[in-house]
């Protein structure tokens, strides 16, 4: 009943947690139909938002502890909505302070870097955005269901991308030194770019930044230099596709060295190197494209000596 009723929902999160929300934002717009507003919990927590009992609050938090999160929520009960949280750690201060809980059950993450963790808060987001097109009546039922079946395929996916990485071990070794490593994405690999950029940062001490396919032209272009490395999560929709293969042409025309994460039966024709994942719907990408990008940090921290 209260799902009918929602006008809007607002995602609250930060850091990694974030990036997760960023995606649950294209996922539940794209299937249920509903806007959805995704705010650093760190913002929000000191600014006047416009919400009421017919918003839901979202907090997406790994520890379900992070102060900022915990504030955003708390602000954001003040207003009267209802508050969902998406949580690693059982009975943590957000889930004991929400209205519901949803699981992510990935195990504790033992070093700082959320890796598993953001994945299940990803695919969590997506059963919620699922549910909601159910009960709102957006999807019917013969396309949840396809969504539902690719979701279940996912899991065997990543083991097939984890038994082919090797080469990307290798390939990363090249950019040891590199003073910058730079990824690109459009739509839901937006936000991968961005989590791909983070862990970089936090494991290998390395300056990574992470930019959107359309903004380049904007600005961040001038960073790249003979020998940048780009890292361009490809897309699967077809327009998508051919827009992000042109800033593949752009970069390349720069000198970067670009590092192409693409699905089978996409082609990257700028490519420098080229790192294949299985096939999946377009939504659900996040979840195999992120896995290199982990590999990729990992490794990199591993060859620059960190611990
Ligand atoms: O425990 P939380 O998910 O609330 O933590 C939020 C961020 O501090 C966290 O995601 C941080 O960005 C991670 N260490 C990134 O790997």
């Amino acid at each position: 009943k209260e799902i009918s009723a929602l006008t809007k929902i607002v995602i609250l999160a930060c850091g990694t947690a974030y990036h997760a929300g960023l995606i649950a934002k294209y996922a539940i717009e794209e299937w249920a139909k509903i806007s959805v507003d995704v705010e650093l919990a760190s913002e929000f927590r000191y600014r006047n938002p416009i919400l009421d009992k017919n918003s839901l609050v979202i907090a997406i938090s790994q520890s379900g502890e992070t102060m900022d999160t915990l504030m955003a929520l708390r602000h954001a009960k003040e207003f009267g909505c209802k508050v969902l949280s998406i949580c690693n750690t059982n009975s943590s201060t957000i889930p004991r302070e929400s209205d519901a809980v949803l699981y992510t059950h990935a195990g504790p993450e033992i070093a700082v870097a959320s890796t598993k963790a953001f994945l299940t808060q990803v695919v969590a987001a997506y059963l919620i955005g699922l549910a909601i097109a159910q009960i709102r009546g957006a999807l019917d039922e013969e396309q949840v269901a396809n969504q539902y079946s690719q979701l279940q395929e996912l899991p065997a996916k990543i083991e097939q991308i984890l038994e082919t990485v090797e080469p990307l071990r290798t390939l990363t070794r090249e950019f040891t030194n590199s003073s910058s490593v730079l990824f690109l994405g459009r739509n839901v690999g937006y936000p991968v770019a961005l989590e791909g950029a983070l862990k970089l940062k936090e494991l290998a001490y390395m300056h990574a930044e992470g930019f959107a396919g359309g903004e380049l032209k904007h600005g961040p272009i001038a960073l790249i230099d003979k020998g940048t490395p780009l890292i361009a999560i490809m897309p699967i929709d077809p327009l998508l596709n051919e827009k992000m293969n042109s800033n593949v042409q752009e970069v390349k025309a720069r000198g970067a060295n670009v590092i192409a994460i693409a699905p089978e039966g996409i082609n990257v024709p700028g490519a420098t190197h080229l790192i294949r994942i299985p096939e999946t719907s377009p939504i659900l990408l996040p979840i195999l494209a992120t896995i290199p990008l982990q590999v990729f940090a990992y490794e990199m921290a591993v060859t620059r000596g960190n611990d």
